[in-house]
């Protein structure tokens, strides 16, 4: 076969649609017009509808197709009829983006009750019961490919992160069952973890000077991530291209975890 057309038939998502939360987010919205931009018909959820529609209309503006539906991803009522509704508009979900996320800084010995559950509802319930609800889908059409956003905090903890960090483990965790027990109708599942990405739920890391200096030290890169680093994993891992990958954590982080910065070190390079 011709290499390009080989390639291109490998990593197109032409004739797949997508159902994507979280998607009126920084991260979200650039994936989402990535997915739709390799040929994907997006079906862009969030709870922010206003959002939402201003996303939809750059990737319409840009050539892609998307429709907008409002989704609370705690509320299951809600994820069973949204769900629906795009299957039967759709007739097929070839693709599950899990991207809806919140997080908020505050010491271990200081998390109230409200804010643990509200995190976990969102960050670690939501991935669940969307994912479950989309595989009874996925099970029928004996294919499908579930991308879960989770993060650094799955790999190395940063103060302040404890409930957001052990969502994100937890994501992680769900991701390894669902590749094991799902494998057999062909449902991939597979974990995305960012680094330090500039959006708004990091406005709070990176326009404090201590902290943008703490992780700039840590970034081998030397740059803060931007949304747009995180769609061609998203677009790998929703395409033909990584069909024998499942189970996987997929780190997108500049060099972080990999120990950032070097310490002072001789060298004639
Ligand atoms: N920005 C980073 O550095 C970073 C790093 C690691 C992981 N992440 C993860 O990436 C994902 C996206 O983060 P982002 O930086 O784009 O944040 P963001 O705040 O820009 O986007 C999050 C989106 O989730 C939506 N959302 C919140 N609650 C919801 C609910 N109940 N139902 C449906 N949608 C809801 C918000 O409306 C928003 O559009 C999150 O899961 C986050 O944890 C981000």
């Amino acid at each position: 076969m011709n290499i390009a057309e080989n390639l291109k038939q490998l990593f197109s998502l032409e004739n797949k649609s997508v159902i994507f939360t979280g998607a009126a987010g920084g991260i979200g919205s650039a994936v989402a017009e990535g997915l739709a931009l390799a040929g994907a018909e997006v079906a862009l959820c969030d709870i922010n509808l206003e959002r939402l529609k201003k996303v939809q209309e750059k990737i319409e503006a840009a050539g892609g197709k998307a429709t907008i539906h409002q989704l609370d991803v705690t509320d299951l009522d809600n994820i069973k009829t949204c769900v629906k509704e795009i299957a039967d508009h759709y007739g097929h979900i070839d693709i599950l983006v899990n991207c809806a996320g919140v997080n908020r800084r505050e010491g271990l010995a200081d998390v109230d009750e409200k804010t643990y559950d509200k995190m976990m509802s969102i960050n670690l319930k939501g991935v669940f019961f969307m994912s479950q609800t989309v595989a009874y889908y996925m099970k029928e059409q004996k294919k499908g490919s579930i991308i879960n956003i989770g993060s650094h905090n799955t790999g190395s903890i940063l103060g302040g992160c404890s409930v957001y960090g052990a969502t994100k483990c937890g994501v992680l965790s769900l991701t390894r069952s669902m590749a094991v027990e799902w494998a057999k109708y062909n449902i991939r599942a597979n974990c995305v973890s960012p680094g330090h990405i500039q959006t708004e739920l990091t406005v709070p890391t990176w326009e404090n000077p201590v902290r943008a200096k703490y992780l700039l030290d840590r970034i081998a890169l030397n740059r803060p991530g931007y949304p747009g680093d995180i769609t061609g994993i998203c677009i790998f891992l929703a395409s033909e291209a990584s069909s024998y990958i499942t189970g996987t954590e997929v780190r997108v982080d500049g060099g972080c975890i990999a120990g950032g910065q070097p310490w002072p070190y001789d060298t004639n390079f």
